[in-house]
């Protein structure tokens, strides 16, 4: 049973494979926390004790303070003073949370979380639900416990239902917390920009609040939800690291805090900068997913449980089960520069070259020449596609390839149609201006008319195109957030209805072109989340296609997400061989795509990328599927090493690249792939040499020639 409760102690205990989780109800009324880590440690009942000045109720006694035992769940103002997960103002207006547990029940397989994405359930997922109430305000509150045991995931989020008639204010509104015994932990977070997407951070956490966040309305490339926290000597194979992440692409919040005992709190959830929601009487409210796992035996293994849990559970079945098409995009080719001829002339040398797939990228609609005006106006430019675009895209797919396009639904230039037809539907504030980011404002996706409108508009555009793929962009961040569709009241909810409001598109994308996938992107990797995952089968890695900076964004990525959320394309190598073999070899750490005018590459490299589609469709499915070993971390040295394995361990693809700063003569550490077989020879079946399983258990070492452009990959099989 991967959720137990013992009657006796009133405990309650979560396991997954490897790892256990426990909380206890002490004094009938508080979900204390007792345990995260290893499924062998030693659970025991909470031991109170007694700190000057912490506040208690005088019916438990002063060894009971709110502020002093672990939580399950923390609430604002009533004897903890650590930072908060959840604060609520009733109709007397004081923000004092409380609630009491009342009762637990269990559910086959996951709950329900309306509107938002969420983690799907599976054969061995289990969820617990702990209900607590609050007499005073009349609202219940359920706290989900959803285990996903193969994994070692639990998934965590809270449902408030208010009862009575009056409104609730939910002022905060974090989806779990964890407080950990002690403070001695590294926090490791992913922080960045546009370009620069996904930075790895690790610094020792101190007394007080360290938190990463977003207050731009996408998850954003500044801070990725993704973090973690790890004994400070731990390694990719050994130590204990806590990884923790949300399912939302939206504002978020992710706190670590280290109290005045030494205890670490750890929370994520929306926050409260850019969340305030008023719960009306009879109405329910639930929080985005939070997930949390434990590796015992360093970042590696938390890695490879995020990599299964986001496999089997958060990207679309087809996304995993299918190949993904080989891309070539128009982007960085023509940028705006696009019309049909040129177009269907691309797309037979795409084919040519083996691409399954070409994508038209920006400027194929309303008057998008430049990035000044025409986002909105989602009806093809008559001047770049004559006859329309049904027939552009049948002109594509005679040449034998698949079509995929470019779109921003939640964007508008305010030179367009669209913004001169209902300037009202952007988000903004009355009284103040309104800022531009690119030329663009944002949609007000909150508006059921806006949502109503693009739903009429792209099934217009769109009906009887076979389009096969959809690149959904996001090119600037959320500010004056104010929707005129809503009463000053509810002012505070535009964030989360915004969110909502994406998320329910999305979903009809999917629901409307069933046999198109979706590859979400923000400006490259701004919306590099869980929740974007639950729609599409890819993300845009990053704008920033220079492979020796994508040697360590894709590292950083692979550090909660599997190999085929990330769409990786090889741009222009001009007529450098070298520079093209080093592309691709780092393009094939993720889901291969290519972006670089076709019609000016010359004869030898159209042949080199033949070549390079065509062995990669043999070992996509490594990539895609494959469990993720990383040697190296380009962070920490001068090159970077990984290897994929397929589930029996008969299959790696290993990938080893040096950065620019790798000095001639400069050998590397023995590159071990620990789980081949040392009875076993492998074949390297892209150079048909032959390694004995021992030492490739020992490892090999390379020797850096100095030049630039240098990787090596192999596809090793068993003999
Ligand atoms: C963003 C994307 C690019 C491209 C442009 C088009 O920057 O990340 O790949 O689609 O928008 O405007």
């Amino acid at each position: 049973m991967a959720i137990k409760f013992s009657r006796n102690e009133c405990i309650f205990t979560l396991t997954t494979k490897r790892t256990a989780y426990a909380f206890q109800i002490a004094k009938g009324k508080y979900p204390v926390h007792l345990y995260y880590g290893k499924k062998s440690g030693e659970i025991k009942p909470w031991d109170p004790y007694v700190v000057s000045f912490s506040p208690y109720l005088a019916e438990f006694g002063n060894t009971w303070s709110p502020d002093i035992f672990p939580q399950e769940i923390s609430f604002f103002g009533a004897g903890d003073f650590r930072t908060s997960a959840l604060r609520l103002a009733g109709k007397d207006g004081n923000s004092v949370t409380s609630f009491d547990y009342k009762s637990y029940h269990y559910i086959d397989g996951t709950a329900d979380i309306p509107g938002l994405p969420q983690a799907r359930g599976g054969e061995d997922v289990k969820t617990l639900c702990i209900t607590m109430e609050d007499k005073v305000t009349g609202c219940l509150l359920n706290l989900y416990y959803t285990v996903f045991y193969e994994c070692d995931v639990i998934t965590r989020h809270m449902e408030l239902i208010n009862k009575k008639k009056d409104d609730v204010v939910i002022e905060k509104c974090m989806s779990m917390t964890l407080d950990l015994p002690n403070d001695e932990y590294d926090m490791i977070t992913l922080y960045g920009g546009h370009y620069d997407e996904r930075n790895l951070s690790r610094n020792p956490i101190a007394h007080g609040n360290q938190s990463i966040f977003s207050r731009r309305g996408a998850s954003s490339p500044q801070f990725n939800p993704f973090f973690a926290l790890c004994d400070h000597k731990a390694t990719e194979n050994k130590g204990d690291v806590y990884g923790f992440n949300l399912v939302y692409s939206g504002s978020f919040l992710a706190e670590v805090e280290v109290d005045q005992m030494g205890h670490t709190r750890v929370q994520t959830g929306l926050g409260s900068e850019c969340f305030r929601y008023t719960l009306k009487g009879g109405e329910r409210f639930v929080s985005p997913e939070a997930v949390m796992t434990y590796s015992a035996k360093g970042f590696g293994e938390m890695s490879r449980n995020f990599h299964k849990f986001v496999l089997g559970h958060i990207l679309p079945e087809k996304a995993v089960k299918n190949p993904h098409p080989v891309v070539l995009n128009t982007w960085e080719a023509c940028y705006f520069n696009i019309d049909e001829e040129k177009l269907v002339a691309f797309a037979e040398e795409s084919a040519k070259c083996g691409f399954d797939m070409l994508v038209m990228d920006d400027g194929w609609f309303g008057a998008r020449n430049h990035d000044h005006a025409g986002l909105g106006d989602w009806t093809p430019n008559p001047e770049k596609f004559k006859n329309g675009l049904k027939s552009f895209v049948d002109r594509v797919k005679a040449k034998g390839i698949s079509f995929g396009i470019w779109i921003e639904p939640e964007m508008i230039n305010p030179d367009s149609e669209l913004y001169r037809a209902h300037p009202d539907w952007c988000l903004r504030v009355p009284g103040r201006p309104t800022s531009l980011s690119r030329d663009q404002l944002v949609l007000d996706m909150s508006n059921p008319s806006v949502i109503a409108y693009l739903k009429g508009i792209f099934a217009k555009t769109f009906d009887g195109v076979a389009i096969d793929y959809f690149k959904w962009d996001m090119n600037r961040h959320l500010s004056e957030v104010g929707s005129a569709a809503l009463p000053p009241e509810q002012q505070c909810e535009v964030f989360y209805r915004y969110q909502k409001g994406v998320y329910e598109l999305l979903q009809w994308f999917n629901e409307t072109f069933p046999d198109a996938m979706i590859e979400t992107c923000s400006g490259g990797g701004g919306r590099y989340d869980l929740g974007m995952m639950c729609y599409g089968w890819q993300i845009w890695a990053s704008d920033n296609t220079h492979p020796y900076d994508r040697i360590w964004m894709q590292r950083s990525a692979l550090m909660g997400y599997p190999a085929a959320t990330m769409s990786c394309h090889v741009s222009n190598p001009g007529e450098n061989e070298k520079s093209l073999d080093f592309r691709y070899k780092v393009a094939v750490g993720g889901m291969l795509g290519y972006e670089l005018n076709i019609l000016r590459m010359t004869e030898p490299i159209k042949a080199i990328m033949s070549r390079q589609t065509k062995e990669y469709h043999r070992y996509e499915s490594l990539i895609r599927t494959g469990e993720y070993y990383s040697l190296a971390c380009p962070f920490e040295t001068c090159y970077e090493c990984h290897y994929y394995a397929n589930e029996e361990h008969s299959q790696f693809l290993f990938g080893l690249s040096f950065k620019r700063s790798a000095k001639a003569g400069f050998v590397t550490a023995p590159m071990k792939i620990s789980l081949a077989d040392k009875n076993a020879t492998y074949r390297d079946l892209l150079s048909d040499k032959v390694y004995s399983g021992e030492e490739l258990k020992n490892g090999l070492r390379f020797t850096a020639s100095g030049e630039e452009y240098e990787a090596i990959l192999m596809w090793l099989v068993k003999e």
